[in-house]
C-alpha cells in the first residue's frame, strides 16, 4: 500500500506544476503497520505524520474562530456531521442524497481505478467509490485532523485498509501528474481560495481519459435566499457560484465535455480530460 501510495505523491513545498515534480521518499526507520515519514531529498522537507494520519499539509494552524474551518475542526460538529450537521444544512439549499446519489451516477467507478476524493471529511462520499473501485486505490484526503480521525476510527471499526487516509491542503497540492481515474470533490469548492488552481491542479493529476466530479452550490436569485447567501458569505467565507463560472474554471483548466444536474440550489457536475 505504502509503494503504491508514493508513487502518487509530489513534494507540495518545491514541485513547480509542469516545471519540476519531486518525488518524496519514505524514512526507512518506519513501522510496517504505521503511516510513513516522507522525505523530499531536493528541499530536504520532513513530512512526519500526525497521531498516524500521513499529514503533506504542513502544522496544524487554529482556525479563527467560527469560520467555516473551525466548524470543521469542532469536535462536536464533528461528531455529529454525517449525521445531523451535514444533511440538515445542505437541506437549505439542496438535498445531501440527491447529491449523493448524483456523484456517485457521475463517477461511474470500475474495478481498478485509482481514486481521489478531495475534502473527504468523515468520508460518507469516499466510501461510496470504495467497493467498485477494488482492486484500486482510494486515497480520501482532508485539512481538518479531527475529520480524518473521526474517518479513520470508523475506517478501523469496520476492519476496512481499502481506503488511504491523509492531511493535505488543495492550495499546495502533492499529487503526481497523471495519477487518478477520478477526482472528487463534494461540499467544499466553494471553500477553497484560489479555485483555477484548484481546478488546474485536478486536471493535470487526471490520467488521460479520466473524470473530475464536482458537487456545490449555486447563486440563489429569490432575495431573501439571497441575501442569507451572502450573509453566510460574509460569516464563513462562502463563494456560491454560477453556473457559468463553474464552466470557465473547469475549461480553463483544460477539461471538457461539461455535464450536470442541479437540484434547488446544489450543483453535481462532471468535466473531462481527453
Ligand atoms: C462541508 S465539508 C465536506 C465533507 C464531505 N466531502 C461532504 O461532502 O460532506 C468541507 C471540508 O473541506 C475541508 N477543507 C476546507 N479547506 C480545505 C483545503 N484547503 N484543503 C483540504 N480540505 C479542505 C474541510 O476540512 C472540510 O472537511
Ligand atoms: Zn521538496
Amino acid at each position: 500500500m505504502k509503494d503504491k501510495i508514493l508513487k502518487k505523491l509530489v513534494c507540495p513545498i518545491c514541485s513547480v506544476p509542469d516545471k519540476s515534480d519531486t518525488r518524496l521518499s519514505m524514512v526507512t526507520d518506519t513501522k510496517a503497520n504505521e503511516s510513513p515519514t516522507l522525505f523530499c531529498n531536493n528541499c530536504q522537507s520532513r513530512f512526519a505524520p500526525i497521531d498516524d494520519i500521513l499529514n503533506l499539509a504542513g502544522d496544524v494552524i487554529n482556525p479563527r474562530l467560527f469560520s467555516s474551518q473551525w466548524t470543521m475542526e469542532f469536535g462536536p460538529i464533528v461528531t455529529a456531521y454525517e449525521e445531523i450537521w451535514r444533511p440538515c444544512v445542505t437541506s437549505i439549499v439542496s438535498s445531501l442524497k440527491w447529491e449523493m446519489k448524483t456523484s456517485q451516477l457521475f463517477m461511474d467507478v470500475s474495478s481498478g481505478m485509482n481514486i481521489l476524493d478531495l475534502a473527504c471529511g468523515t468520508g460518507n462520499f469516499t466510501r461510496l467509490f470504495s467497493d467498485s473501485a477494488r482492486p484500486g486505490t482510494v486515497i480520501g484526503v482532508d485539512l481538518s485532523l479531527p475529520m480524518l480521525k473521526q474517518y479513520r476510527h470508523k475506517l478501523k471499526e469496520q476492519n476496512n485498509t481499502d481506503i488511504m487516509l491523509m492531511r493535505v491542503d488543495v492550495t499546495k497540492w502533492p499529487f503526481a501528474p497523471e495519477t487518478f481515474d477520478r477526482i472528487h470533490c463534494a461540499g467544499a469548492l466553494h471553500l477553497f481560495p484560489d479555485i483555477q488552481n484548484v481546478f488546474n491542479s485536478i486536471y493535470r493529476s487526471l490520467k488521460r481519459g479520466g473524470c473530475f466530479v464536482g458537487a456545490t452550490y449555486l447563486i440563489e436569485e429569490n432575495i431573501v435566499l439571497n441575501n442569507l447567501q451572502k450573509y453566510i458569505t460574509e460569516v464563513h467565507g462562502f463563494h456560491w457560484f454560477d453556473q457559468q463560472e463553474l464552466r470557465n474554471l473547469s475549461s480553463k483548466a483544460g477539461f471538457t465535455e461539461w455535464e450536470h444536474r442541479t437540484y434547488r440550489q446544489g450543483i453535481v457536475f462532471k468535466v473531462k480530460k481527453l
